[in-house]
């Protein structure tokens, strides 16, 4: 049987790490794999709050009863649906069929969606700003839809101040060792949860900001994420990271991204990422969308001010990575961004005339005209490359 972690003497974590999935959402890698996370408090009345994705965990059922050792389970809280936290619910109900289900209107909706109407014969539904006492510990239910689904709601507690986050300042990643964020490496994490944010919260970003905005002023201790570390060391880091985030606010830093076929729009990259740093710019990172899975492109345009973006002509239109990635930009709304385009062409072009386009439609600065090659690029044809190196330096440099 797997063990159970205090985080306090009624509060107990029960998650586990899954480290054979390869893409979360069946899109997004998982070469560090991630955790789900649950947790129990016997107090009084025994609550859970959230369950695993279905069979992650076979002793499940055994760690929760050796933690109630022999009292009932009165009540499920589900504070986000989306089945790697709601997968174990209907295990839950066989085991304790008269668990009280705690959730939102919008809760039961996709509940009974999943597991028949049934599931609702003993429910609480609870609106915001709804309070429930276990004896010592009262929670508060905090709603906080698209953070990230509609149904999505967070819970307060408010006797040691911990908020239960649902997804917010989830993490990808296994929780390798310990559990609480002091007793991990900070930076990793920290990449994982913006990764985590900008992949799956981030198109959500303004109902980020009206979360925060309800939670102003709630003092918080600890932060118990479905994903990843409980942040009780650096709570506050993490709020004031989220707060950056989805107000688009990122770092004088630009990532290069381009697309190339045989080598020539590759080779523009970086000699644009060279002028870049003669001019100034110390954080610089180059990619080929290529090699690199899109989430991590994601990943690092959220964290940099300034994006490049360069592409081959690929059947007239621009290469189908690149095309892939834009569209994924447009569809995840990034804003306050600064743009840099450029590539390469053997006949009538195609990449840059398609990048223009969706410069337009994401409307973000562009830093100077493109550059684009007509064939091999050589010592003659870099007068835009430097143009274009210069103008992103002085728009990342400038204060
Ligand atoms: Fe971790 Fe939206 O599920």
């Amino acid at each position: 049987m797997q063990y159970s972690v205090k985080i306090s003497e009624q509060i107990h974590w029960l998650g586990v790490n899954d480290r054979r999935k390869e893409l979360f959402e069946n899109i997004w890698p998982l070469p560090n794999g991630v955790s789900y996370n649950s947790y129990l408090i016997t107090d009084s009345k025994t609550a859970l709050l959230d369950t695993l994705e279905v069979g992650s965990d076979s002793s499940y059922v055994d760690r929760i009863e050796a933690l109630l050792d022999g009292r009932p389970l009165d009540y499920l809280i589900v504070n986000h649906m989306e089945l790697d936290h709601a997968g174990e619910i209907e295990t839950i109900l066989r085991r304790w069929p008269e668990v009280k289900i705690v959730g939102n209107q919008k809760t039961f909706r996709v509940l009974t969606a999943y597991y028949g109407d049934a599931t609702c014969n003993n429910s609480l539904e609870v609106k915001d700003g709804d309070t429930l006492s276990l004896g010592n510990h009262e929670l508060k239910f905090v709603f906080t839809p698209w953070v990230h689904w509609p149904e999505t709601m967070m819970t307060y507690e408010t006797t040691e101040q911990i908020l239960f986050s649902a997804d917010a300042f989830g993490t990808f990643g296994t929780l390798d060792g310990g559990v609480f964020d002091d007793q991990l490496c900070f930076d990793f994490y920290e990449s994982e949860m913006r990764r985590y944010y900008s992949n799956i919260v981030g198109k959500y970003s303004n109902m980020v900001q009206k979360a925060f905005a309800k939670l102003a002023g709630v003092p918080i201790r600890t932060i118990c994420s479905l994903h990843g570390p409980i942040w009780r060391a650096n709570a506050e880091k993490v709020i004031a990271l989220y707060d950056k985030w989805s107000k688009y606010e990122a770092d004088d830093a630009v990532v290069v991204i381009y697309a190339s076929m045989y080598g020539n729009t590759a080779r523009m990259a970086d000699y644009i990422a060279n002028g870049v740093a003669q001019n100034g710019v110390r954080n610089i990172r180059v990619y080929d969308v290529s090699k690199t899975h899109i989430s991590y492109l994601i990943n690092e345009i959220w964290r940099c001010r300034g994006v490049m973006l360069g592409s081959c002509a690929y059947n007239g239109e621009m290469f189908p990575l690149m095309e892939s990635l834009c569209r994924e930009l447009i569809h995840m709304g990034v804003k306050n961004r600064v743009l840099g385009l450029f590539g390469s062409y053997s006949w009538n072009g195609g990449g840059v005339r398609n990048l223009k386009s969706f410069a337009e439609t994401i409307g973000w600065e562009q830093v100077c005209e493109p550059s684009e090659m007509h064939g091999r690029p050589n010592a003659d044809k870099y007068s835009e490359c430097d143009a274009l190196a210069q103008a992103m330096a002085a728009a990342i440099l400038k204060k």
